[in-house]
């Protein structure tokens, strides 16, 4: 696969349930997980512009940010390699950088993909955004393209045109689409590139606890000239916090897997899943609504290197 070319679009696939039927409505999985084994699902929309400009504008290498679980450092790691960027990954948590045999498996593939590890304190962590800490960074790294944590940009809004088109080709008439939010960009693309109707919605799914911080971005990131499409962001389905999994949505996950043999991730695809189902039993989806539920990917979570 090419970094910057997308291939075939990827299924979209009907799922049907008696829950589905009592409810009137029509359910559809958009699998872009399948998209790329590690660049995966909208890790791909989000990095293919960002290492064009990286390789347009000459750039000697690629610095990002990430948890020792991140589903972006993962993918960053294997776009640059593919790219033929160097990387450099910041990571919280500076105790793993003297204990390799503690390192996640989404570390240990990094660092096989050639990304260069920096293990930096919780604290430091928290200050990468500040002037200090990026001006520093670039008297070390004058040439590097520096990407944020979660690699949500407006280069990376920009990626989820060539999904949005796939998905008004596979599903021309959907009214819902369902996707898990972190930092927004993904949700923002969405938005961005969607076509307006009136019986349409795009609802994000928050994953991590207290995320009303992310509307504004959102709305800044997916402005445009023309009537957005109407959007909500669900923020009472983080199950606790990022990366909490209770076993009610355990169950849900292993019930849905066996169900649908659809693989889910543990930290955004199962809550976004299982925030559909509690919306629609809430009766929140019209009869007659038309679902598509975008599995973002993140498959890489349920390596059980990565199970915490
Ligand atoms: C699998 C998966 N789905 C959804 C998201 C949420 O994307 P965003 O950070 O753009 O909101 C992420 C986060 O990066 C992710 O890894």
């Amino acid at each position: 696969m090419n970094v910057y070319e997308t291939e075939n679009p990827t299924p979209m696939v009907g799922i049907s349930n008696p829950l589905f039927t009592e409810y009137g409505v029509a359910v559809f999985v958009k699998r872009d997980d399948l998209n790329h084994p590690i660049i995966q699902g909208n890790k791909w929309h989000k990095l293919k512009g960002n290492l064009k400009h990286a390789q347009q504008t000459n750039k000697d290498c690629l610095i990002t940010f990430g948890g020792a679980y991140s589903n972006h450092i993962a993918a960053t790691a294997a776009a640059a390699k593919q790219a033929g960027l160097p990387s450099i990954g910041y990571i919280r948590g500076d105790e793993l950088a003297t204990h390799p045999e503690k390192w996640s498996h989404t570390l240990i593939n990094a660092a096989n993909n050639g990304m260069q590890l920096r293990f930096i304190s919780r604290q430091a962590y928290r200050q990468k955004e500040s002037e200090t800490f990026l001006k520093n960074l670039t008297t070390e790294f004058p040439n590097a393209y520096i990407l944020p944590e979660g690699g949500s940009n407006v280069l990376a809004v920009e990626g989820f045109a060539s999904l949005i088109n796939d998905i008004e080709q596979q599903c021309p008439d959907w009214t819902h689409l369902y996707t898990a939010v972190g930092t927004g960009g993904t949700l923002a693309g969405l938005i961005k590139h969607a076509k307006y109707r009136p019986n349409r919605t795009i609802q994000g799914v928050a994953v991590l606890k207290q995320a009303d911080y992310l509307l504004p971005h959102i709305s800044e990131w997916s402005k445009t000239e023309t009537q957005t499409v109407n959007w909500s962001l669900l923020t009472d389905y983080h199950d606790g916090g990022y990366g909490q999994l209770s076993s009610e949505l355990k169950a849900f996950k292993t019930t849905f897997e066996t169900q649908y043999q659809i693989p889910l991730d543990p930290v955004y695809t199962t809550k976004m899943m299982y925030a559909f189902y509690q919306e629609l039993k809430q009766g929140h989806l019209p009869k007659g609504s038309k679902v598509v539920l975008l599995h973002t990917g993140g498959l890489q979570g349920n390596e059980p290197k990565n199970q915490g």
